[in-house]
């Protein structure tokens, strides 16, 4: 199983397009400490031909073009791009789906709420329905995606997306709005989690001794962006556990025994991106790896 890292970042990319805080600002100048990222998608084969995106962000096209893996082949129209799983509504994860457009098939899976999110939402109606085949899938049901991949997708603590969030919003949430995927080739397992709000046990105990996790890797500490003065809200609230502090995630998941800790998802302000920073040291003294824009994991 070949697992590609096609966008680390979290939503907005790295730089952000509208974004001056200390780390955009670095790569804005092209410091050689940071390294600019796309926004949050794996792509995972078992074949080596025959891909399935997780998460389709709006950075699809050039993460394709940045990916020989992913460029078509023949005579005619193809992709090796046979099938997406969404693990939530964010416009990070399903606005690539609208560079999918063009007379493809393809298998969308997710959760019954995000492809109903979908289907309510009019402009991916140019997604042909003849080509596209949506497949809600149960949680914690094992999904054979027809790929050499099985895929059991779970809940984990989170919240509906930004663009519904209402007065009754609950965060924490165990519910088909945010949802990790546990993927195996029959031989080797791995664990995709780029939303997580809290690491309960219920979590620790799905991940203990994993051979390798791909985590939630928005904030570094829980009230960046407030600090920042950028945002009223903290990682909590935004549905993301911080990696620093007592319930964060370098410490809840430090005794769990897992062989591959990779961060993803990380927001633009997080100072792990700047990599001569001390809190990258931290993380990486605890035994967490960075995922970077074209990281690799063979397995
Ligand atoms: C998130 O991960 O919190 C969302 O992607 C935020 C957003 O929709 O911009
Ligand atoms: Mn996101
Ligand atoms: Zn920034």
């Amino acid at each position: 199983m070949r697992i590609l890292v096609l966008g680390s970042a979290a939503g907005g990319g790295f730089p952000q397009w509208n974004c001056s805080c200390p780390v955009c600002r670095l790569a804005w100048a092209g410091d050689t400490r940071v390294k600019p990222r796309s926004q949050s998608s794996l792509a995972v084969t078992a074949d080596g031909t025959r891909w399935l995106l997780l998460n389709a962000s709006p950075d699809l096209r050039q993460q394709i073009i940045a990916s020989p893996d992913l460029h078509p082949r023949g005579a005619s129209r193809h992709s090796p791009i046979a099938a997406v799983f969404v693990t939530n509504g964010d416009v990070d994860h399903l606005a690539g789906l609208l560079t999918l457009r063009e007379q493809q098939s393809f298998v969308l899976f997710g959760s019954r709420a995000t492809l109903d999110q979908v289907a309510a939402t009019s402009l991916f109606g140019v997604l042909n329905r003849d080509l596209v085949k949506t497949c809600p899938v149960e949680l914690d049901e094992a999904v054979e995606t027809g790929l050499g991949l099985t895929v059991r997708p779970f809940a984990v603590p989170g919240k509906v997306p930004l663009y519904l969030e209402q007065a009754d919003l609950v965060i924490g949430a165990e519910t088909e709005s945010t949802i990790g995927l546990e993927v195996s080739d029959g031989k080797n397992t791995f664990f995709y989690i780029p939303g997580c709000a809290e690491i309960n046990e219920r979590v620790e105990k799905r991940l203990s001794g994993a051979e390798v996790l791909f985590f939630d890797g928005t904030t570094f500490t829980d009230d960046e962006m407030v600090a920042l003065g950028l945002s009223t809200k903290t990682a909590w609230r935004m549905g993301h556990v911080s990696m620093s502090g007592e319930k964060g995630s370098v410490a809840r998941l430090a005794g769990s025994g897992i062989g591959r800790k990779i961060y993803i998802h990380i927001n633009n302000t997080n100072p792990v991106l700047v990599e001569d920073s001390q809190e990258r040291a931290m993380v990486e003294q605890a035994g967490w790896e960075v995922a970077y824009d074209g990281m690799e994991v063979v397995l």
